[in-house]
């Protein structure tokens, strides 16, 4: 490692020093004006140490350099690398964006704000639309109603493009014939699902990723009403209401600095669950910082008022000073870890809410951590728990051969749970890990574990990203393995039998196709030094007969679902147009489904803060 600024520096608000690393990468471009200058001096203090070496979440310096100048401020203001950028002016962190990415915040294009004629009609939430992430709370992802047949899926056409400003941030949610999503300049916006065109927009002032849409009282009646619900980088909880974009309520869930909301909330019988993440891991390696305090939890408000019913957090134990100081004299603390950065799985018939849960921050591994656990929905308390680490003994050489940088990272759990009835009609949980393990358990014997399958090596950005889709037939894992030597290819598709998880088909990748990088290797050995991979690291979709699948190299692919043959292919890198005056190019495709709604696939690229940053919505259709 390079000599670097402690990190802990950077949190007790110090102002930008004069000490600069003695490492000097070269400037992006050969015209370095003076603001590029004080950026670089700025980044060489703040943000190298992490983003020249870049492993786990944090994204390399070249990817950095693509997103827009406006994203970058914004995510040192208001978003994720807000304590990174304590204490610097507005010019120091326009200097760091026009040194990152060649151009000024100013330099950029604005898009129109493309208002619709009409007010549109009251939404509801209804058959055949896309409220949450998951389609349904469980987190099935799987469109029974998608008003398109497999076979239509050659014949597929763009319909119309958004470019969201500032950067894609999430997915789509769609409702009542209207599309609400988040973009990287803190707006949640909603617009025509047939057309594009804005009803309206909502600024926020933070990062938001999604959004979910959902009835706000726990019965169904006449009026239906829908509110939007999404967290933000900041801890904060906000409804709105759907039709109209007006603020219904907010509420603080969290305070820890560093605590963060990526998953979009579950909303189920009147109830708002969010589940809460930090940022506290990429500190865990800075012997000046006090590590470490914050833990995950999912908080539960009542979707009307936005009141807090319960909090419960994922490691129970508090966090208390520990017995040892390190050789600096730095007190730490423990337990703590648990975020979880994953949608939760409702369950109504048990009434409980389920959590994937990552990392242990610290040397020991408190409950809590590398864990599935379910939340009695009424009161928070734990109904039960289950662990997924491999003994003692064997986790050096597993994260040796994982090729895995960072020992702890390797068995977070890293999908929604999916809460699922089998056609005999018992109910079965399935959660995925970054060590490239499926487990299935059973919902009624605290977790018990009816079988597991490994479909993935694992390692730094590998294994199982956000999620499988199922059917009635199977369950479709798609397989990130970002970072593989050869003769490994980069991630895939497993289609596995929901009750055995037996093997029906499994694909390779296809060869990287990223059209920003022609001649690009079949696959991407070391991302740091290539952002052109085949690796599947978005959630997959399920529609009768076909699955969908999202790829690093910014292509999007569906297949059959009976024998993965592959059926549509779309690269969602190339430009197109956008209904709101500006262009839409897309980058990797990850994190985030495919969604399908009433005939229309809807196609969220580059939104990820790990892979190459895009600003498109595609829309495509038929006829
Ligand atoms: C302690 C390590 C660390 C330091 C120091 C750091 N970053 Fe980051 N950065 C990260 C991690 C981890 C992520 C990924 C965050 C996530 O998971 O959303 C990230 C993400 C980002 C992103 C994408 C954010 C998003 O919301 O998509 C930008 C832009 C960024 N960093 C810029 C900077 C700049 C500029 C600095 C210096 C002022 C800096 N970072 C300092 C670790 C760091």
């Amino acid at each position: 490692m390079p000599s670097r600024l402690p990190l802990a520096l950077l949190l007790a608000l110090l102002p930008a020093g004069s000490a600069v690393a003695a490492q000097s990468p070269p400037a992006p471009d050969a015209q370095a004006n003076s603001a590029s200058a004080r950026g670089e001096t700025l980044y060489l203090q703040r943000c190298a140490a992490c983003h020249d070496h870049p492993h786990d979440r944090i994204p390399p310096r070249l990817l950095l350099g693509l997103r827009s100048p406006n994203a970058v401020v914004q995510a040192l203001t208001h978003g994720s690398m807000r304590p990174m950028a304590a204490g610097l002016s507005a010019d120091d962190l326009a200097a760091l964006a026009t040194f990152l990415t060649g151009r000024a915040p100013g330099e950029e294009p604005v898009p129109s704000a493309n208002h619709c004629a009409k007010p549109g009609a009251p939404v509801t939430v209804g058959a055949g639309d896309w409220p949450v992430i998951g389609q349904d709370i469980g987190g099935s992802r799987f469109q029974s109603d998608p008003g398109l047949a497999a076979a239509d899926l050659p014949r597929l056409s763009l319909k119309w493009a958004f470019a969201y400003p500032g950067g894609a941030s999430g997915p789509v949610q769609v409702a009542g014939g209207r599309v609400f999503l988040a973009s990287g300049n803190g707006q949640v916006h909603a617009l025509d699902a047939r057309s594009g065109c804005g009803y309206w927009t909502f600024d926020t002032g933070r990062t938001v990723r999604a959004v979910a849409v959902a009835a706000l009282a726990a019965e169904r009646g006449a009026n239906d009403r829908a509110g939007v619900f999404f967290g933000d980088d900041q801890g904060v909880v906000t409804a709105l209401d759907a039709t109209s974009g007006a603020l219904l309520w907010k509420t603080q869930v969290e305070t820890h600095p560093l605590a963060r909301i990526t998953a979009p909330p579950a909303v189920a019988g009147g109830r708002v669950f969010v589940p809460v993440s930090g940022m506290e891991d990429p500190l865990t390696h800075d012997p000046g910082y006090a590590c470490c305090t914050h833990r995950g939890s999912v908080v539960a408000l009542d979707a009307q008022s936005g009141k807090v019913l319960w909090k419960s957090y994922t490691v129970e134990e508090e966090p208390k000073p520990l017995p040892k100081t390190d050789k600096e004299g730095v007190q730490h603390f423990g337990p703590a870890g648990g975020s979880i950065f994953t949608p939760l799985g409702i369950d109504t018939r048990r009434g409980v809410v389920y959590a994937a849960t990552a990392e242990a921050y610290g040397p020991e591994n408190p409950p809590g951590t590398y864990s599935v656990i379910a939340f009695d929905a009424k009161t928070g308390a734990h109904r039960w728990e289950r662990q997924f680490m491999p003994a003692q003994k064997d986790r050096a050489r597993i994260c040796h051969e994982a090729g895995e940088s960072d020992c702890r990272n390797l068995f977070s759990m890293s999908t929604q749970v999916m809460v699922h009835t089998l056609p005999d009609g018992r109910d079965i949980l399935y959660a995925g890990s970054k060590w490239g393990w499926i487990y299935a358990l059973d919902p009624d014997a605290g977790g018990e574990v009816l079988w597991q399958r490994k479909v993935g090596e694992g390692g730094d950005l590998g294994g199982i990203m956000y999620g499988p889709s199922a059917d009635t037939h199977a369950l479709y894992v798609p397989v990130a393995d970002t970072i593989v030597l050869p003769p490994k290819r980069a991630g895939g598709l497993a289609a596995l039998d929901l009750a055995t998880g037996k093997v029906r088909w499994r694909l390779e990748s296809e060869p990287a196709l990223c059209s920003w990088q022609p001649g690009a290797p079949a696959r991407c050995e070391n991302v740091n030094a290539c952002d052109c991979s085949s690796a599947k690291a978005a959630a997959t979709t399920a529609i009768p007969g076909a699955v969908f699948a999202g790829g690093w190299d910014g292509h999007v692919r569906a297949y059959a679902a009976g024998d993965g043959r592959l059926l549509w292919d779309v690269d969602t890198a190339l430009p197109h147009a956008a209904v709101n005056g500006i262009e839409a190019r897309g980058g990797q495709v990850g994190g985030y489904p495919v969604v399908v709604s009433h005939g229309a696939i809807y196609i969220t690229s580059g939104a990820s803060a790990m892979g190459r940053p895009g600003n498109a919505l595609l829309v495509y259709g038929i006829e």
